[in-house]
């Protein structure tokens, strides 16, 4: 019959079409005739969605009891005298007295401990000649700092003291220690007799 090739053309073309608009369907939200049904629907739960398989509903799974995030030390000290005198005791700055740490440390010194100490440690920043804050913090010059373990700065940066804040989120432990080099090899330098009037 379809001895002309263009007939032949025809029908490919006209069932081609009668399949295509059969594969849609009446309902606008439904595509219609799904090709491979098992790669569009994914077998994989939906991170925030819920599952039988989990204790709890839900799909994610909780990390397991003492997880720790990667990257993360745990600070084993407790916020209590003991607990500071004790880091004074176990830890060690681990940071060399170079002039790149020590200048890293004045940076880092600059944006987080200034605004209240004083940039000269001298416990008169911003925060306190405004007056925004309400108590005065102490100077960090001198021989009473000069003297304090590196270990009980660190956890006073750490966890923070009666008033200041804890600064563990904000200030990595290798700068908590570059701080310190900072204030005992520049800030703790200035005795009080050097003090200008
Ligand atoms: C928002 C103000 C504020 C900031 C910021 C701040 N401090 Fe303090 N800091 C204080 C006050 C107030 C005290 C005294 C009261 C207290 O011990 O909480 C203090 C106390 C201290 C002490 C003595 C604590 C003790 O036990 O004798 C040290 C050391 C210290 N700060 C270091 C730092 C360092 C280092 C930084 C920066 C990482 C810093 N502080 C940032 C307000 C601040």
């Amino acid at each position: 019959m379809f001895r002309n090739k263009n007939n032949w053309l025809l029908l490919i073309l006209t069932m081609a079409g009668i399949i295509s608009l059969n594969a849609c369907s009446h309902d606008r939200n439904s595509p219609g005739f799904d090709y491979f049904p098992d790669m569009k629907y994914s077998e994989a739960l939906n991170p925030n969605g819920s599952s039988d398989i989990t204790g709890n509903g839900a799909s994610m799974m909780m990390p397991v009891k003492g997880t720790i995030p990667r990257g993360i030390v745990p600070y084993p000290y407790p916020k209590t005298d003991e607990g500071m005198t004790k880091a004074g005791e176990n830890l060690h700055n681990p940071l060399d007295s170079t002039e790149a740490n020590i200048e890293r440390g004045k940076t880092e010194y600059e944006i987080y401990c200034g605004l209240c100490h004083g940039n000269d440690g001298e416990g008169d920043g911003i925060l306190i000649t405004n007056e925004k804050y309400p108590s005065s913090p102490p100077a960090l010059t001198g021989e009473d700092i000069l003297e304090r373990p590196d270990g009980e700065i660190y956890h006073v940066i750490t966890l923070g003291s009666a008033i200041m804040g804890a600064h563990a989120s904000q200030i990595r432990p290798q700068d908590r220690w570059a701080i310190i080099l900072y204030i005992k090899n520049v800030l703790a330098q200035t005795n009080e007799s050097d003090k200008p009037e």
